[in-house]
């Protein structure tokens, strides 16, 4: 049986060894078994070259062991110690001015450079034999959220190298590439340069596989610690702290693969989004795509617990708010909570970054929140673990398309990001179930998949599409999609290119709404919207139309249209604005493909299910600072009445056991 695993972020190198008991004895009474430990402890752990110091790790386990909770041990390669940089500043990234990253802050190392590599290798290797065996390991996690690109010399070499192995022949590439544009044809592999923003425009075949060089890169970094790790201590699991959906520079699909468990670090509150409020959707989406990266449940590995922040200070978590987010994360798939961090940092660049207890070791109001909730927490625990979120929809995340579309934006207003938010949005408010996965996925099963801004499609990626609406699935695409191959060229047929005989319509010509402020009207089911970014001019090759321009020059052409294909649908959106046209067309597609919400909830209540063959537990959350009243759905009633008054912040977990064959999720 697996517990729920309910802990703690912990830096015992941080706090005199005179307080670790009572930390543990805190830690204890809070309910938690699992605690993270070491991702930055370099310094302590090699404070010289191949002189190795597991002493007071040693002991902090033995503490936290005689408490009863289990460790993650961190590999310490995000935060080199100054003497590993000293040797070779080299070792260090360029950003794209191309001025190399000094010593501060951190994960400032190249993943290139060999030396580097070299470093993490012999801190992992000795990590790795001192702690194969030990009964409170529970697993690892490498480094620490993985992200930024090098355009130094290191990658630059690296780069080379690698579009080697990609492309064989020179010829290959600078065909792929189309280099004859502007001279580029490169006639050695060293000529490549990564692409520095000064040089810019860049070569697009160049900007993309740049793009998934260096995303490669970390998955090559982490893919080397794994190796030591599963061969000198094998049987224990591996994960990294991802950050849900928004980074932009990684593919975490090709990161997560490796892995064993997807764990991630989730800041509901930060100071840059204090004042667009706090936004469940975005959350969500975050959780729902971590699910999404292996379809099995994830952890937080970081799991807000109090104001964040750096130079500025963010509004206290309100009461029940710590709850409401981890319960959200819970919902959502999580089957670990880890709160970062325990205790408030008295020193460093996150002094205001609160954990749990306060700077002077007190805990307070949000310990005592939070050790309510491991109490809540515990005795669902193993019946929880394991049970699955039911999701009838799918989106896919093509990070082939986000980072092609950070090469040429297209439209300033165009953000691959915001455009799969506004589609992700309209279903989460009407709880809907989402699974975000890669696009050759098996969709057999989701009633509709959404796939907005698929720009770079390959004939695989073009011929599951087509197998999965013919099989009777739901489609639907946007403009820009289909408009790139793999080698970011655009394509030599009719937009949307290869997904075109699937759409059964032709875009006869696109108009980018730059400098149009009023933007464009267009008509659908009876009610007028403005999109004000993106307009594609649609001939019809068979589909029918949803909706029409009423505005411009092309007043009366198709800008919405369905095509049935076998024995499914696809819809083709062809006009890009904001949140307005998915959320009009988001109630039609879910009547259209016979979704039902899981139950209606008014705004800023949120509900998922969780199920598995003993039983079913329905999440209701209520985001709001008012109370909420709703009328549970009808497996419901019975044990529950039909009627939940949710507190403001509050939280419910209906269990139903046994009837998991009898909720109705989709
Ligand atoms: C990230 C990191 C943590 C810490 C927190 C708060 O998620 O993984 O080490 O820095 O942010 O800033």
């Amino acid at each position: 049986m697996t517990p729920f695993r309910f802990g703690v972020d912990y830096y015992p190198e941080q706090w005199p060894r005179a307080r670790w008991e009572s930390d543990a004895q805190l830690m204890r009474e809070a309910g938690f078994n699992v605690v993270r430990l070491a991702e930055f402890a370099w310094a302590r752990l090699e404070p010289q070259e191949g002189t190795f110091d597991f002493g007071w790790l040693d002991e902090a386990m033995a503490v936290l062991e005689r408490h009863g909770i289990a460790v993650v041990l961190g590999t310490p390669t995000a935060s080199p110690p100054p003497w590993v940089y000293a040797q070779n500043p080299a070792m260090f990234r360029t950003g794209p001015d191309g001025v190399r990253l000094p010593y501060g802050h951190r994960r400032g190392y190249s993943p290139h450079h060999p030396e580097y590599r070299a470093h993490a290798r012999r801190v992992v290797t000795a990590m790795a034999t001192h702690y194969a065996v030990h009964p409170a390991v529970l697993g690892w996690q490498i480094d620490n959220e993985f992200g930024d690109r090098d355009y130094g010399p290191a990658a630059q070499e690296a780069f080379g190298r690698w579009l080697q192995a990609r492309y064989l022949t020179l010829g290959a590439l600078n065909s792929a590439w189309g280099t004859e544009f502007w001279s580029h044809t490169y006639s050695a592999w060293s000529q490549i340069p990564t692409p520095l923003a000064h040089a810019a425009p860049h070569n697009p075949g160049l900007g993309l596989d740049f793009a998934r060089f260096s995303s490669a890169a970390y998955a090559e970094f982490q893919g080397e610690q794994i190796e030591i790790l599963r061969r000198l201590a094998p049987g224990q699991k591996i994960t990294h702290n991802l950050m849900g959906f928004s980074p932009e520079q990684l593919d975490y699909f090709e990161l997560a693969r490796d892995l064993d468990w997807v764990s991630w670090d989730n800041y509901p509150r930060m100071w840059w989004n204090v004042y667009a409020g706090d936004d469940p959707a975005r959350v969500a989406l975050s959780h729902a795509t971590m699910r999404g990266m292996k379809r099995q449940n994830f952890w937080v590995m970081e799991q807000q617990s109090g104001p964040g922040g750096w130079q500025m200070v963010v509004p206290q978590p309100r009461p029940g708010e710590l709850r409401l987010w981890a319960m959200q994360a819970v919902a959502h798939g999580a089957d670990g909570i880890v709160f970062f961090r325990f205790r408030t940092a008295r020193h460093g660049a996150e002094q205001y970054w609160h954990g749990l207890l306060e700077h002077d070791g007190r805990p307070g109001r949000r310990y005592q929140e939070v050790k309510a909730l491991g109490e809540e927490i515990a005795p669902l625990g193993t019946r929880l673990v394991g049970s699955k979120v039911q999701a009838p929809v799918a989106m896919l995340l093509s990070y082939e398309a986000r980072f092609a579309l950070q090469v040429q934006q297209n439209h300033p207003s165009l953000s691959y990001a915001e455009q799969f938010g506004y589609w992700y949005r309209a279903l989460h408010t009407r709880n809907v179930g989402v699974d975000v996965l890669e696009p050759l996925e098996d969709l057999s099963g989701y009633a509709l998949v959404i796939a907005p801004l698929l720009h770079v499609v390959s004939p695989e990626i073009a011929h599951a599409l087509e197998r999965y609406v013919h099989g009777g699935g739901t489609l639907v695409l946007t403009a820009r999609s289909g408009v790139k191959d793999f080698e970011n060229a655009v394509v030599d047929a009719p937009l949307p290119g290869l997904l075109r005989r699937l759409c059964g319509v032709q875009v006869e010509e696109y108009d980018s709404l730059i400098g149009l402020e009023n933007g464009v009207t267009l008509e659908h089911g009876g009610k007028a919207l403005t999109v004000n970014i993106w307009c594609d001019v649609l001939e019809l090759e068979g589909a029918e139309v949803l909706g029409r321009y009423a505005h411009d020059y092309y007043a009366g052409r198709a800008a919405v249209t369905r095509h049935r294909y076998g024995a499914g649908q696809t819809v083709y959106v062809g006009a890009l604005g904001d949140l307005a046209l998915p959320e009009a067309l988001t109630h039609w597609l879910l009547e259209q493909c016979n979704v039902q919400p899981l139950l209606e909830t008014p705004p800023g209540v949120e509900a998922t299910v969780r199920s598995s063959e003993s039983g079913a537990f329905l999440f209701v959350l209520n985001h709001t600072q008012k109370s909420q009243t709703l009328r549970l759905p009808e497996p419901w009633q019975d044990a529950w009445g039909d009627t939940l008054i949710l507190e403001p912040y509050g939280v419910r977990v209906l269990e139903r056991v046994g009837v998991s064959q009898g909720v109705r999720v989709g």
